[in-house]
């Protein structure tokens, strides 16, 4: 695993580039280490998923995952808890933005983490699928829970049913990234993405997208609910009183329209 902070941005790669970054236990584990530390260390603003080479991730490791837990039902049982820790328990509600950079090759068990991040962006030509079928399993962990969440039901059916890859323009198309870019633009338009996402006020991003993630499986009546506390307790946490400024930014000194851009930041507060 690889972490490096430039700018804001921490850059996560996952680093087994001879393995397509097949997600082993080591990976495992060692991801929900590096989260912590994105998460507390105040030079992260944004966080950015990626892999290594010419591939994202190959998903869960077939042979290490797997084979070599098949026989040991206690190891398998902590590494599931263990994966399923970082890939969306943590990863769908983490305090920072989240953005994947699919750079190449992303099947399986890949799948999990791209979507839990709350954006992505896809290399045109990286290839995706959800190849489960094709050796005799179905797209368990999480993954089709997952899928569900993103992707129209037609396509969600036909990938889980044909194992057919598919390529970022598909992906972008189906619902499963924000957009493809060229391979040659791939890391330009993150940082663009990653930048837009820093100039806002952090908390009220950290509290919307959990508000939406939250809000998005209940009912209407407990959504409403939720999302009015969820509102009280952004405005109670955010040091900048970034609701006040807008406000008389708007409509006492007339200096700027909120549906146009945001707010001028007063980011000593
Ligand atoms: N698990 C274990 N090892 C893997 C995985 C994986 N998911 N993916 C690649 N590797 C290993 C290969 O076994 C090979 O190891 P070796 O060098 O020791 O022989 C090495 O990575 C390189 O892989 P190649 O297949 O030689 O690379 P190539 O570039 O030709 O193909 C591709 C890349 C298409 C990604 C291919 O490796 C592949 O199909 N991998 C499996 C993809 C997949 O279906 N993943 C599982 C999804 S299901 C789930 O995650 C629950």
């Amino acid at each position: 695993m690889l972490l490096e902070i430039e700018d804001g941005i921490a850059w996560v790669t996952l680093n087994r580039p001879e393995k397509r970054n097949a997600i082993n236990p080591g990976i495992v584990y060692a991801m929900r280490e590096i989260m912590a530390q994105v998460e507390t260390d105040d030079r992260c603003k944004v966080m950015v998923l990626t892999g290594a080479g010419e591939a994202f991730c190959a998903g869960m490791d077939l042979k290490e995952y797997f084979r070599e837990t098949d026989n040991d039902p206690v190891e398998r049982a902590r590494l599931v808890r263990a994966n399923g820790d970082w890939q969306w328990r943590h990863l769908r509600v983490f305090s920072k933005p989240t953005i994947a950079m699919v750079n190449g090759w992303c099947f399986g068990g890949a799948f999990t983490p791209l979507i839990s991040c709350d954006l992505a962006i896809a290399s045109q030509d990286a290839v995706f699928g959800l190849s489960e079928i094709n050796w005799g399993i179905i797209p368990a962990g999480v993954v089709s829970r997952a899928v569900a969440a993103v992707v129209r039901e037609r396509e969600a059916m036909y990938y889980i049913m044909t194992g057919d890859k598919f390529d970022g323009r598909r992906a972008a198309e189906i619902g499963l990234v924000n957009e493809a870019v060229p391979a040659e633009q791939l890391r330009e338009r993150t940082v663009e993405l990653a930048r837009k996402l820093m100039d806002k006020n952090p908390t009220v991003l950290k509290q919307a997208k959990i508000a939406h993630r939250i809000a998005s499986e209940m009912s209407w009546e407990q959504g409403a609910d939720y999302l009015m506390a969820k509102s009280d307790q952004s405005l109670l946490h955010d040091a900048e009183r970034g609701r006040d400024t807008g406000m008389s930014q708007f409509l006492d000194e007339k200096s700027f329209r909120p549906g146009l851009g945001a707010y001028r930041r007063d980011t000593s507060l």
